[in-house]
């Protein structure tokens, strides 16, 4: 077991270690699912189309990407602790007319180097698993988002369907460790992703804790058999 500051050590060197690959082995991983699950989260902010909006544990950019793409004066601030993964992003879009909106910065969700009330939305695409104060990173959220934004939070979950389950559980487990690991040549980063899906709060506790951080709405939205779930909060 660790301790926050080493969970966070931890977090950060593996996705360094992984950066340069990290999106060529999710979309081999996922089937490229997870384009639909970062479109249909993405959605859910067509009410905000152009104010700022904060990507929270932005990594290579997919979910930001996506967002500017939704909307053509959409400002989005890409915040993530580990520099090599922005860093793999950037390095994606030279000639990308959607760089203009993106602002990357470099930083801690848990601290989050903004003001208050600043957000329209603000998105976690598989980031609030990897906090290491996932409180304090939820009271941040909220410190950062003007009252009506939304908080959208896109996370593993555990299917319950008794054929899917175990299914995905012997995927989860097995194969995608060895072809990850693989492919990134760092098995126990992928290892660290099925005992990190394996731990993670229950759908129902994330949304009391979401609550508990003073969002007044707060609902969830499972997709693909419940392997992912979108949770929404309103502030
Ligand atoms: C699984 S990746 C997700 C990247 C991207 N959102 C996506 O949809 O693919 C998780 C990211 O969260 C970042 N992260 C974890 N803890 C963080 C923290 N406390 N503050 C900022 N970023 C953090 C990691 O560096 C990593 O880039």
């Amino acid at each position: 077991m660790r301790n926050p500051e080493e969970k966070k050590e931890f977090v950060r060197e593996k996705f360094s270690s992984i950066s340069g690959k990290y999106d060529l082995i999710n979309s081999l991983v996922s089937f490229q699912i997870d384009r639909y699950w970062r479109w249909q989260t993405t959605r859910l902010l067509k009410e905000f189309p152009e104010g700022p909006v904060l990507d929270l544990c932005a990594g290579t950019l997919p979910l930001s990407l996506e967002l500017a793409r939704q909307a053509s004066r959409r400002l989005v601030v890409a915040v993530d602790f580990c520099e090599d993964m922005l860093r793999a992003g950037l390095a994606k879009l030279p000639n990308d007319n959607r760089r203009a909106r993106i602002l990357p910065v470099c930083g801690d969700g848990e601290e989050l180097p903004a003001g208050e009330n600043i957000f329209w939305g603000i998105t976690v695409a598989f980031g609030v698993r990897n906090l290491s104060r996932t409180e304090k990173g939820l009271r941040e959220m909220w410190r950062g988002l003007r009252p009506g934004g939304k908080l959208l939070i896109l996370e593993f979950s555990r299917p319950t369907n008794p054929v899917v389950k175990p299914l995905y559980h012997f995927y989860l487990n097995r194969v995608l460790p060895r072809v990850a690991g693989l492919v990134s040549g760092d098995k126990e980063a992928y290892e660290y992703l099925a005992s990190s899906i394996a731990e993670f709060y229950e759908p129902e506790t994330l949304l009391t804790m979401m609550r508990q951080a003073g969002f007044s709405k707060a609902f969830r939205r499972p997709l693909t058999f419940g392997i992912v779930t979108i949770y929404v909060g309103i502030k």
